[in-house]
């Protein structure tokens, strides 16, 4: 098992193909007929490989953003998916932390996600974000809400601010 770090640019063409099916397997419900990135795409993908076998994935963004009006950049994280053959293995585990090394080579502090479910990333040093939260909803219009399980870890000494907070873009 290995887990790799790349820009999705870079991704060979059969890994991309086999990426897009574990995606849109893990993400069944999304009506869209291919995994969106975004308006943004990731800085980097996580990518787990059994042999030749792509059995997880994970988008690692970085975005300018600002809290209570001063600019910061955080990370955000999305695209989590383990192929279902090798779930509850600590691998979604795995690709979070490598994520983390990736921000902390950038000099990120603090890492964000919205989850589908919370228990999924407590372990990986996440707790709710309570802030109130400004960003861009699907049909375009921008939206202030503490944003239900949204989540943050703190990557470094800072603390994370309880402050609104402004993506600037969408969620991932
Ligand atoms: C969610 C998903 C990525 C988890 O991958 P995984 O490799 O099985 O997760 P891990 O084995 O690393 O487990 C990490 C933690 O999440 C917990 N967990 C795993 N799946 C869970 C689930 N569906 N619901 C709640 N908790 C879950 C594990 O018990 C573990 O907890 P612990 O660290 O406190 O012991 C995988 O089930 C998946 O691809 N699901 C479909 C896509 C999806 O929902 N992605 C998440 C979007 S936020």
């Amino acid at each position: 098992m290995k887990l790799i770090r790349t820009a999705l640019t870079n991704l060979p063409r059969d890994i991309a193909i086999q990426t897009q099916a574990l995606l849109r397997n893990a993400y069944r419900d999304d009506p869209e007929p291919e995994y969106n990135y975004g308006p943004q795409l990731p800085d980097v993908v996580v990518l787990l490989l059994d042999g030749n076998f792509i059995a997880g994935h994970l988008a690692a963004y970085t975005r300018d953003v600002t809290i209570d009006t001063a600019p910061a950049t955080i990370g955000l994280i999305g695209g989590v998916a383990v192929a279902e053959t090798h779930r509850l293995q600590g691998h979604a585990r795995a690709m979070v932390a490598e994520a983390h090394r990736y921000f902390v080579t950038r000099a990120i502090a603090f890492s964000v996600l919205f989850a589908a479910s919370p228990a999924i990333y407590r372990s990986s040093g996440y707790r709710d974000m309570t802030n109130t939260t400004r960003f861009m909803d699907h049909d375009g219009t921008w939206k202030d809400l503490v944003y239900r399980d949204s989540m943050v870890a703190e990557l470094a000494n800072a603390h994370w601010p309880s402050r609104p907070l402004d993506l600037c873009g969408p969620t991932v």
